[in-house]
């Protein structure tokens, strides 16, 4: 499987190439960025260790080198300020990303292609891509709030002293200010994490506050997230090259699950070759499908005020 990270001379994007090397699956990467040094140099770094990594073939390239990706993950985009939402980010990436859309579709994307969003806000931008691409719903997706179970479960763990791969707690929605903290099915080792004596009403709103506020805790201190985004980004590449079929909260086009439409969010999506197979609408609590709801009617109007 070859993947062309569009901005992997930054941040994140260097990360999921780190992370995607270390996962000795993808066969291929493609490092492209605007800045061309730092793709050179990027790509560079990453092939020193492949005689140790694996038998990977990673180079820095350029769109007309594109054509024959099976992934195109955009990861280009300026960053969040602390004081400032995703979602005010969006004037400033919307210029950009519809630039990079129009690249990758000049480059002679393949029909069976997929797109896969990180830049921020995702949810808007992974719309945008669907909208733009002109490429079936389910071969469009974006990271959405897999980074945000990622941290809701590894924080938990941390604060429970519980072992992180046995946590398993879900956030669904926008990746943003509108994210909703899924108990109903939070579980450590398939037992309800509810049940555990120190998760107590007190603890579940403080360790989701937490949660939502580690992007921002992040790029405080050293200017912006990566490992545990390209752990994220790996596991939904991973499951779309072998066919996984495993449930992630990734971002796609909701057409009617929970009573949503017409909007790019996280809910319950079965993930493997074909990309997004489907939504399973999984049972929530009614704050959860209220909150889930809210997401939806956030982010569409926002949608409304994109001017691109
Ligand atoms: C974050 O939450 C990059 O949006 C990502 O850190």
């Amino acid at each position: 499987m070859k993947v062309t990270i569009i901005g992997g001379g930054g941040r994140v994007g260097a990360c999921a190439a780190f992370a995607l090397q270390c996962g000795g699956l993808v066969s291929e990467m493609q490092i492209l960025d605007a800045n061309q040094a730092m793709a050179e140099g990027e790509a560079l770094d990453l092939l020193h260790g492949s005689a140790f990594a694996g038998d990977q073939r990673i180079y820095a390239g350029d769109y007309n080198r594109a054509a024959d990706s099976d992934i195109f993950l955009i990861t280009a985009g300026l960053r969040r300020k602390p004081d400032e939402s995703r979602l005010d980010l969006i004037n400033r990436n919307v210029a950009l990303f519809v630039q990079i859309l129009e690249s990758i579709k000049a480059a002679g994307m393949r029909k069976d292609a997929h797109v896969f969003v990180v830049s921020n806000p995702v949810d808007i931008l992974t719309q945008l891509a669907v909208q733009r691409l002109g490429l079936p719903w389910h071969q469009v997706y974006g990271l959405g709030t897999m980074l945000d179970t990622s941290r809701f479960s590894s924080l938990i763990a941390e604060e429970l002293r519980l072992a992180p791969s046995q946590v398993k707690a879900l956030i669904l929605g926008e990746h943003g200010d509108s994210m909703v903290p899924i108990w109903s099915s939070a579980a450590v080792n398939g037992l309800p994490m509810t049940g555990v004596p120190e998760c107590s009403p007190g603890f579940q709103n403080a360790v989701f506050e937490r949660t939502k506020g580690s992007g921002a805790e992040v790029i405080k201190r050293k200017g912006g997230a990566g490992w545990a985004v390209g752990i994220a980004i790996r596991d939904v590449i991973h499951a779309v090259l072998l066919n996984r079929r495993c449930l992630l909260p990734v971002s796609s086009l909701i057409h009617g699950a929970y009573d949503v439409r017409d909007v790019c969010l996280s809910v319950p999506s079965i993930v493997g070759s074909r990309g997004v197979e489907k939504h399973v609408e999984i049972k929530l609590w009614p704050k959860e499908l209220t909150g889930l709801q809210n997401s939806g009617r956030s982010l569409l109007e926002t949608l409304a005020k994109v001017k691109a």
